[in-house]
């Protein structure tokens, strides 16, 4: 997951970001769940960087053999799991609360096993473990390879996908924003040019403002992962509290993101210019206020947690994020389907550790000249 092994990653960000905007102009003017295609895009993706497989879920427009829903099973059992350790034997009686999990670490074994037969052919998450020069072969186990690609499965496949859901709804909340950002788009990469350069993404203020906006309000895990004091370690502290061992404790990230001490004004708006570096801001009521007046505590932003163990695939997501946004906003606008009503996405919203969605019904127009 270091920076040279993501550049051996954006072919494939490139590949499934074409395939993903092709599907989508084949249906073009129909009702579509964005969500949905969101979904399939990621853990195709997954599929390549983990495991060098192709899952095909694009091309076939859905979960034709129900591996996503297998993944999405064990995340859920695993969510009441790790929140609630106790109830294990409880649930081990009730056969079905635990299948989701079986079947996903059995998904995680048959891949790794199948790969491992394969062989490398591309540089994909077995191959760095396993082959690359740094690699720490002699002291990995077949067990824990199939772990590390069972956790990227569940931790890459769907959580970028569930942020540029989030991003869509936003877009569609807020037309003058999608507006801005088609501008931005537009002047980056007028017509005929590669809306795919990835060398010119990181350099998109608005763009960047935008995700990191979508991030703030609905980050891809809500509730931010457990730590525990180990038993026999003693009490710690955290700041002025006493956390006794054996207490498992974690930051809600939802909450610590839209605390007005941290983020103001409006802490529960989506407002990407908060994230713009002005001397005085426009506001959406239409008044301006002075740059002392905004706090945006980049400390306190922490959509892929911090730490030793936090989110190994940082980068890899926003490469991917910052590619759909811009190859579908520079080929579609985006509408909401008549009748949904927008009030249901964050309704529907439900916190398993990473982020069950409902859907998001939306029609895509190609725009002029494109
Ligand atoms: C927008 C998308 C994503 C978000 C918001 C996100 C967020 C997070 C968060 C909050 C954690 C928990 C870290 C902790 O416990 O402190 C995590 C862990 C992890 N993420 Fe991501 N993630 C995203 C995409 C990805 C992708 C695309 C991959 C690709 C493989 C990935 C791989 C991982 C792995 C392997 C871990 C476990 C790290 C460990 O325990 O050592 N993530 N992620």
């Amino acid at each position: 997951m270091n920076n040279s092994a993501l550049k051996g990653y954006e072919p494939i960000v490139q590949m499934k970001t074409l395939e993903l905007v092709e599907a989508l102009s084949k249906r073009q003017k129909e009702t579509i769940d964005i969500s949905h295609w969101m979904g399939l895009f990621g853990f195709d993706i997954i599929g390549h960087v983990a495991f060098g497989h192709e899952f095909g879920l694009i091309k076939a427009g859905g979960d034709h053999d129900g591996l996503k829903h297998q993944v999405e099973g064990g995340i859920y059992a695993g969510a009441i799991i790790s929140r609630t350790p106790w109830i294990l034997p409880l649930l081990k009686q009730i056969l079905p609360a635990m299948e989701g999990l079986k079947v996903m670490r059995q998904l995680g074994v048959t891949l790794t096993q199948e790969r491992t037969k394969r062989g490398s052919t591309s540089k994909d998450l077995i191959y760095f473990l396993t082959e690359d020069e740094n690699a720490v072969e002699s002291r990995v186990t077949l067990d824990e390879i199939i772990a590390d690609g069972l956790i990227a499965l569940v931790a890459g496949s769907d959580s970028s996908a569930a942020v540029l859901s989030h991003f869509c709804y936003f877009m569609l909340r807020h037309p003058e924003c999608a507006e801005q950002l088609h501008k931005e788009i537009d002047a980056t990469f007028p017509p005929g040019e590669d809306p795919l350069n990835f060398s010119r993404h990181a350099d998109m203020p608005y763009l960047n403002a935008c995700i990191n906006e979508t991030l703030r309000l609905l980050p891809g895990v809500l509730g931010g992962l457990q730590r525990a004091v180990k038993r026999g370690s003693g009490d710690a502290t955290v700041g002025p509290y006493v956390v006794p061992e054996g207490t498992q404790v974690s930051v809600h990230t939802f909450s610590l993101h839209r605390d007005p001490r941290e983020f103001a004004p409006l802490p529960d708006h989506f407002w990407p210019d908060r994230w713009l570096a002005q001397d005085t801001y426009g506001l959406p009521s239409g008044a301006t206020v002075d740059k002392a007046h905004v706090t945006t505590n980049r400390t306190a932003f922490i959509p892929f947690s911090v730490g030793p163990q936090n989110c190994a695939g940082k980068a890899l997501a926003m490469v991917e994020m910052r590619a759909v946004v811009c190859a579908v906003m520079h080929k579609f606008e985006l509408r909401k389907a008549e009748g949904y009503d927008l009030d249901l996405w964050e309704k529907d919203v439900m916190d398993v550790y990473l982020t069950i969605r409902g859907k998001l019904p939306v029609i895509l127009e190609q725009r002029q000249g494109r």
